[in-house]
């Protein structure tokens, strides 16, 4: 990342899913990083989505650390143990809604306000969540998926609001909701993920290079990986 400090310092939350793996191999190949962490469910401290006191626990752990100057939230769920992607309303299910909302809305959420008072205040720094095309209202044609959709158009909801509060304290700070395309990964495999998706490297290095070049003016913002802004 040429945009920020050298000797730059990154968190990688989800580190262990596709995207966040290989970004966190990216920020390590980078001469200019100083340290790239990953934190998730067996990590130490452990950061789960579903336990959202793990979240804030890890911060106090981490503050000594900071501060960070790029946080990348790679976490998300589109279907698991609580059911599958709805196809129709009648699929839609309370649990299900639930858990959704929990890992793609609040537990990123909680990520940002938690972390970003470890962002630097008299440097530049990006705080980037992995959200998801589907998530456009606008741009929803084909309807399904509610709970995915709702949760990550929430969550795209809570980025441009943190930037709005954020820009008031970190005026150098850019925040991101960021589409990553369709890259092949355990959250797409059921959805022909591994032959129509993109390996998560090169998603990792579009997404790294659109982050390099949005100013804080852009903060706020919804973001395809080729740089393209996306409709609310
Ligand atoms: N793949 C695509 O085509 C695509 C398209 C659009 C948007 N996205 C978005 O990109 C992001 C990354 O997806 P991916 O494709 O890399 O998926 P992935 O390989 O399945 O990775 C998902 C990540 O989320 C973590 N996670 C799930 N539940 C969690 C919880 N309760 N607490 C903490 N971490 C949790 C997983 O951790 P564990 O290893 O512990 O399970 C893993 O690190 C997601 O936000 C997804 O919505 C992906």
């Amino acid at each position: 990342m040429q945009s920020l400090p050298s000797g730059y310092r990154a968190l990688v939350i989800g580190g262990s899913g596709a995207i966040g793996g290989a970004l966190l191999a990216s920020l390590r190949a980078d001469a200019r990083c100083a340290c790239a962490l990953s934190l998730g469910r067996t990590s130490t401290p452990a950061v789960d989505f579903e336990a959202p006191a793990s979240i804030a626990d890890a911060a106090q752990a981490l503050s000594g650390q900071g501060p960070w100057h790029l946080v990348v939230v790679a976490t998300g769920m589109l279907q698991g143990a609580t059911g599958n992607a709805e196809k129709r309303l009648g699929d839609i299910d309370a649990q299900h809604m639930a858990a959704s909302f929990a890992i793609n809305t609040i537990g990123p959420a909680l990520a940002l306000a938690h972390f970003a008072p470890q962002l630097p205040r008299d440097e530049r720094s990006v705080f980037a969540v992995l959200s998801a095309k589907v998530g456009s209202i606008g741009d929803n044609r084909l309807g399904g998926w509610y709970s995915y959709r709702a949760s990550k158009a929430a969550l795209n909801m809570v980025v441009k609001t943190a930037a709005i509060e954020l820009a008031r304290t970190h005026p150098r700070a850019v925040l991101a909701a960021m589409h990553p395309g369709t890259v092949d990964s355990r959250l797409s495999a059921p959805f022909r993920g591994a032959q129509i998706g993109r390996p998560a490297e090169a998603a990792a290095g579009d997404l790294l290079a659109v982050l390099d070049r949005l100013d804080p003016a852009d903060s706020g913002g919804f973001w395809a990986y080729d740089g393209e802004r996306l409709p609310w």
